[in-house]
């Protein structure tokens, strides 16, 4: 960790964050600077990042939670994942796929069912079962939640 800065993202930064998660090919949709933490390097480069996404009032999902490649490994993901969880109010949901679930359990995220999910993750999910075309075999898509 040592050698990285973790804090609020700026405006300028909003390109290299639309970069890094199209590179490592999660949910583009939802960016807005103003919401993510980024980690950055010593030559100011966006090494990882991750944001907490409204939807409505009271949902809030934990979300673009990405490292780049060559920083992964390093605590990034842990140390920007904690400074969401201390800066936003429970529940926190999320989604993954399931090779993800045993990092998210780390945080102490449970997997729900779809009766106890919120109607705008019971809809991402059900969509998903339905686009089998995107699916590897054997990778589920996750809703989890921390109380
Ligand atoms: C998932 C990802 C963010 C993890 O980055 P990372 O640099 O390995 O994360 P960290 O080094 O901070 O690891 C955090 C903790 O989770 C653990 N961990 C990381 N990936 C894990 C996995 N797939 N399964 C179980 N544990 C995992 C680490 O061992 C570490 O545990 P510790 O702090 O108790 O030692 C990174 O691999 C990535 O960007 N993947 C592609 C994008 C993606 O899938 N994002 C998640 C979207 S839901």
């Amino acid at each position: 960790m040592t050698g990285y800065e973790i804090r609020p993202a700026l405006e300028s930064e909003s390109t290299q964050i639309r970069s890094l998660i199209h590179l490592v090919g999660i949910n583009p949709t939802g960016l807005d600077w103003r919401r993510f933490v980024v980690a950055v390097d010593q030559t100011r480069q966006v090494a990882a990042c991750g944001q907490v996404k409204p939807h409505g009032s009271d949902v809030r999902e934990l979300a673009s939670i990405a490292v780049h490649p060559e920083h992964r490994g390093r605590g990034l993901a842990r140390a920007i994942i904690e400074v969401l969880m201390r800066e936003n109010p429970r529940p926190l949901y999320l989604t993954c796929m399931s090779h993800n679930g045993p990092m998210y359990e780390k945080f102490g995220f449970r997997v729900i069912k779809v009766e106890q999910m919120p109607r705008y993750f019971a809809r991402i999910r059900k969509l998903f079962d339905v686009a089998v075309l995107f699916r590897k075999p054997g990778e589920e898509l996750l809703v989890m939640k921390l109380e």
